[in-house]
């Protein structure tokens, strides 16, 4: 690197491509997919339907959608092997590592894996979407102690992911919620993950290793991880007349509030709007309005005494914990409803490749003569 340039740390602000699938506001708190606001989608569309809007750029017609689920469905199964793979996990194992190795073993049985053809690509993009939401269930099913449940070919995508979940049909407001859940997470401009997927198909590798270089960089907890840690945090603070104090304390000790700012938004996540409403919703529903009330006072407190703003990852807490879901699968979840904006921008990526490769500036010893060891103190 040369002496004078700028060093952009945590790459703010720099902009390393192009892409036609999401476009942020931070100041307006404005989320579209291809145009189509976020609100706008979460309340009139479904998962499988902004899946074939970021595969394709335009919404589609009933044949096109009818086409797409049938696609899906024809691939929700997994391997044998990979069944047995997942039985082999340590009991503890965590279930982000399990669906990073398990997509990384998906690749095994795809013959196709290494054809980085765009038609190829776009095949492999489908049968992601589809066996994501199969390896996950299957890992909590074995991890109980059951069997997996085989996935039904009459229900949608996220209410098939449920059923494999539970072994029972969800009711249709539960399946419309995950629905919703699925279209808010499924992509997110240039995010950590997403660049990660990038950068490894920059380098021409496959769309399985890039996949799976996302789904480790979604896994920490200033990404992906981000959820389970904030209902990991509602159940310390357990009662909503402690939530004041505990906030207080945990910002006096400097602790980041997970949940809670973004690197790009400036105001509300138009996503954690959403969400907002569907945790308040569940919770009257079901009798259990704690986690909505504990989960209002800690946002009143940080937007108080640090000016941030809920992320897309505290209020999806609270909801997936009413809708019965353990907490470390949160961030699965986030991953299984992200593939489809992951290999949308690898097909952006692959459509126009650069090798992604930054600078560094270097900081260590000056040139100096190697020492032989017997010379050395
Ligand atoms: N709690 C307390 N302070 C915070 C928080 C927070 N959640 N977020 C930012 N800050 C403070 C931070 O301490 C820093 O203060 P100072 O300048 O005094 O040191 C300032 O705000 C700027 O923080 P930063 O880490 O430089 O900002 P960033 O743009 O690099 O980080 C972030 C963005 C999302 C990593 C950060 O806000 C954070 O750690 N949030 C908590 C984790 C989280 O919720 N992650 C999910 C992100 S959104 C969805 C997703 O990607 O999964």
């Amino acid at each position: 690197m040369m002496a004078d340039q700028v060093i952009h740390k945590g790459l703010e602000g720099v902009v390393v491509s192009t892409n036609a699938l999401t476009y942020i506001d931070g100041h307006a708190g404005k989320l579209m997919y291809r145009g189509y606001l976020i609100g706008d989608l979460a309340e009139q569309s479904t998962y499988e339907e902004v899946v074939w809007l970021l595969l394709h750029g335009e919404l589609p017609n009933q044949r096109e959608l009818a086409a797409l689920k049938a696609e899906l469905v024809a691939n929700r199964t997994i391997p044998e092997h990979l069944l047995t793979l997942l039985k082999l996990l340590p009991a503890d194992t965590n279930a982000m590592a399990a669906l990073r190795t398990a997509v990384s073993m998906l690749a095994l049985s795809d013959l196709e894996s290494e054809d980085n053809s765009e038609a190829a690509n776009r095949r492999k993009a489908l049968r992601l979407v589809a066996k994501m939401a199969t390896v996950v269930a299957a890992f909590e099913r074995i991890r109980n102690g059951k069997e997996p449940v085989l996935p039904r070919p009459d229900l949608s995508h996220a209410a098939n992911f449920l059923y494999m979940l539970n072994g029972e049909v969800p009711k249709e407001t539960m399946a419309r919620v995950f629905d919703v859940c699925l279209i808010l997470h499924a992509d997110h401009e240039m995010n950590a993950s997403t660049f990660a997927a990038r950068v490894t198909a920059s380098t021409l590798s496959d769309i399985y290793s890039a996949v799976t270089a996302a789904i480790g960089t979604l896994k920490g907890p200033l990404h992906g991880g981000a959820n389970t840690k904030v209902m990991e945090m509602l159940l310390e603070i357990q009662d909503p007349d402690n939530a004041e104090h505990w906030i207080k304390e945990a910002l006096a000790n400097k602790q980041r509030i997970m949940g809670f700012g973004h690197r790009v938004y400036k105001t509300e996540d138009p996503r954690a709007t959403v969400l907002r409403r569907l945790s308040r919703e569940l919770g009257e529903k079901q009798d259990s309005t704690r986690w909505y009330k504990i989960s209002r006072t800690v946002e009143q407190e940080v937007l108080a005494q640090k000016g941030l703003y809920p992320n897309v990852d505290f209020y999806s807490a609270s909801t997936y914990y009413l809708m019965g879901i353990r907490t470390d699968l949160y961030t699965p979840i986030f991953a299984l409803a992200r593939i489809a904006g992951w290999v949308a921008n690898l097909l952006e990526q692959y459509a126009d490749n650069r090798l992604i490769r930054p600078d560094s500036e270097y900081i260590g010893p000056k040139e100096r003569p190697y020492v032989p060891v017997n010379q050395r103190n």
